[in-house]
């Protein structure tokens, strides 16, 4: 495919160099600049994109007129104040990064660009572009029928060291279950096809980041919890996170169970952190189980090794951005919208107040 789309960057730290990477392999797109404050990360982003201008303000890059597109990868607390200032420059075509938003007070001001931003803006929720997963999406309905129940269990590597250890802290973050969860409250939200209505969370810091200290402060962080979710359809989703369990087979595994069965899409973790001596690194699979287990069937689904060797996530951020730059392109519907994104960072929101006042949270 060419696509033909000249980026502008805001932020190009490891997840900006992922998605260059993963342009890099979309014919026709160009890093036109990228604004990244961090001297070290602009070097590694240059040897990625050897036509990037690098500026030093957001004013800067929206100079540059052959801009089509920008994304925003910085800091999540960095998200809002950087989009309304793109929206006041120069509103052109948004990828930003998930979370749309890390405070709650802020909702007003999404509602606001959700009403008067006059170009595209695509959410970067790409689970959903994960090839199990969008297998799953794609299939949910025939391998399960009517469906009531969908759980997403996560057991993963802890939070990576990044530039200035913004991840340490809730208030940078927004909360580990909106840093890291608002991916599965998507995901739980095209399952469903409904919105949350009350949400209960358990979470806490049982084993990482206690031995740290940054500028006097340990971080404060959760590293595993539980939340359950009532959606107005009367459909239940269950959400296990644990930060500590990098040792796992799959660090996805997601399930949505039917009146005819049940489909789930196993999701291994990055591929450069698989250490087993003679096991190799698992293929992601989707498994479809009738209520009678005569019909089941395991699929592998392997992903593409330029794809796996661009990023961290399966491939969904190649795909991820396959689709952006034909919505763009075509001036067709973005597939994660303002709305989209808003709302799941909404459904982490209420799970980070239910865990911390220990009750349950009507949305
Ligand atoms: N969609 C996904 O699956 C996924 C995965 C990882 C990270 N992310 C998101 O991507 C974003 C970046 O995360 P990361 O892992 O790359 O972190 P990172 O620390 O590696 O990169 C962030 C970069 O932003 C730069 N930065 C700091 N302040 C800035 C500012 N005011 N303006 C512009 N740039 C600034 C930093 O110097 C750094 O290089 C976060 O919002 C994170 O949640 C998404």
């Amino acid at each position: 495919m060419s696509a033909g789309l000249n980026y502008g960057f805001v932020g190009c730290g490891m997840m900006g160099q992922e998605h260059i990477r993963n342009l890099n392999l979309i014919n026709g797109s160009n890093i036109a600049g990228i604004f990244e404050p961090d001297g070290n990360m602009r070097q590694d982003a240059a040897t990625i994109a050897p036509n990037a201008k690098f500026v030093s303000s957001i004013q800067e890059l929206l100079e540059i007129k052959s801009l089509d597109c920008i994304l925003i990868a910085s800091p999540n607390h960095c998200h809002l104040n950087q989009f309304e200032e793109i929206f006041k420059t120069r509103p052109l075509p948004l990828m930003i990064e998930k979370p749309l938003f890390t405070n709650p007070a802020d909702n007003a001001r999404i509602s606001s660009l959700l009403k008067h931003y006059p170009e595209p803006v695509w959410v970067a929720m790409e689970y959903r572009y994960m090839p199990p997963i969008a297998y799953l999406l794609d299939n949910m309905e025939a391998a399960a029928g009517n469906i009531s129940m969908v759980s997403i269990k996560e057991h993963r590597f802890p939070f990576l060291s990044k530039v200035n250890n913004w991840n340490r802290f809730n208030q940078n973050s927004g909360g580990t279950f909106v840093e890291k969860c608002c991916h599965f409250f998507d995901l739980m939200r095209l399952i469903t096809k409904s919105e949350a209505k009350l949400v209960m969370a358990l979470a806490g810091q049982a084993t990482n980041h206690k031995d740290e200290i940054y500028d006097g402060q340990v971080p404060d962080i959760d590293d595993h919890g539980y939340v359950l979710i009532e959606f107005e359809n009367g459909m239940k989703g269950m959400l296990e996170l644990c930060m500590f369990a990098e040792g796992s087979r799959f660090q996805e595994e997601i399930s949505v169970i039917g009146e005819f069965g049940k489909i789930e899409a196993l999701v291994p973790g990055p591929g450069r952190f698989w250490q087993h001596p003679v096991l190799p690194a698992p293929l992601p699979q989707v498994i479809i189980s009738p209520r009678s287990s005569e019909g089941l069937r395991i699929l592998d689904l392997p992903v593409d090794e330029a794809l796996l060797e661009a990023g961290d996530h399966n491939g969904a951020t190649f795909y991820q951005h396959m689709r952006f730059a034909e919505a763009i392109t075509n001036k067709s519907n973005v597939d994660v919208t303002l709305q989209d994104g808003s709302a799941a960072v909404r459904i982490a929101f209420a799970a980070q107040q239910s865990a911390s006042e220990g009750r349950a949270i009507k949305l």
